[in-house]
């Protein structure tokens, strides 16, 4: 039986897994976040480990992983860019992601920012909770319909193609650019294009050296002054102070932010930006989810260290 660290508090029923094939999880007491030296620390003495998007699992603590016998990294969560993929494959270290088990639910969140950044819903809410909505009025918080428009889907993965769906019920014209064609209506090979045309833009890609700064002032630029921008992807994938200065400016319209670059830091710009909705990195938080995206990270880290074909085994 192997010893797995689990870095964080996680659902009683995530655990079920490890707990099945007899494991022992070392876990703190305190559901304090590792630094990286206490990670580094802690890695030498464990066959696996279940991280978190917030475990920076660079280089020296795979290396210090590996010093040791740890075969298996396992993160709950989809996107795994806090990772380093390439030296935990140098190092004959397995990693693990969720993909699949969240994708409805960050796609709710995404329409949830679509709805809530067009339809002023945070300015309008704040305005009642400060006492000062002074009764109904005609010309109050008009904000900009979500139904009939252009969608722009930047990323056509799993989570896309689910807010693609949610798209159609409010009749909205669903476009979508990916890297490489798609073969499926919508596909617009330009991203430029993609952005001049779309009424709201959607990201839905992961965080790469690619992707980074993928959406700058540039960007903005070529977007609608009446647009809206919603991230649920990763932050570093728009350039913040250009967003802030599009926002102050009038560039776009509105924009709806889950995710940030540097978090928890929150730019004090996009605090203060106009017609902004800002969430702090919930997309996938429900306890359902959560607990299906626990339980198969625990379950990949499992099954390497049985000696099985994890489905949910990353092939950088
Ligand atoms: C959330 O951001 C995830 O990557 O699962």
């Amino acid at each position: 039986m192997a010893r797995v660290l689990v870095t964080r508090q996680l659902p009683a029923a995530g655990l079920e897994p490890l707990h099945q094939e007899g494991h022992t999880i070392v876990q703190r007491l305190d559901d304090e976040p590792f630094s990286h030296d206490e990670l580094v620390a802690a890695v030498g003495d464990v066959d696996g480990m279940v991280c978190l998007l917030t475990d920076p699992i660079d280089g020296a603590v795979l290396r210090a992983g590996a010093a040791g016998r740890l075969r298996v990294v396992g993160t709950a969560a989809v996107g795994f860019d806090n990772i380093d993929v390439a030296t935990a494959a140098e190092l004959g270290v397995a990693v693990c992601n969720t993909p699949g088990v969240l994708d409805k639910t960050t796609a709710d969140l995404a329409f949830l920012l679509i709805l809530a950044a067009s339809r002023l819903a945070s300015e309008a809410e704040r305005d009642l909770r400060a006492g000062r909505w002074g009764g109904w009025g005609f010309m109050d918080h008009l904000g900009r319909d979500v139904h009939g428009t252009v969608l722009g889907l930047v990323g056509y993965g799993r989570i896309a193609r689910e807010v693609a769906r949610r798209a159609e019920g409010f009749a909205m014209e669903v476009l979508h650019h990916a890297r490489r064609t798609t073969g499926f209506p919508g596909y617009v090979a330009g991203l430029d294009e993609l952005l001049a045309t779309a009424d709201v833009v959607s990201l839905h890609v992961p965080l790469t050296e690619e992707t980074r700064r993928l959406v700058g002032a540039r960007e903005l630029g070529l977007m609608k002054p009446t647009a809206v921008l919603v991230n649920t992807a990763r932050g570093p994938v728009v350039d913040e102070e250009a967003l802030a200065d599009a926002l102050e400016s009038g560039g776009i319209y509105a924009a709806g932010l889950d995710v940030f670059d540097g978090e928890p830091v929150v730019n004090p710009r996009l605090l203060a930006a106009p017609r902004t909705v800002l969430l702090p990195h919930i997309g996938s938080a429900t306890i359902g989810t959560r607990t299906k995206m626990a339980r198969l990270a625990c379950q990949g880290v499992c099954d390497v260290l049985a000696g099985r074909t994890a489905p949910n085994l990353l092939r950088p």
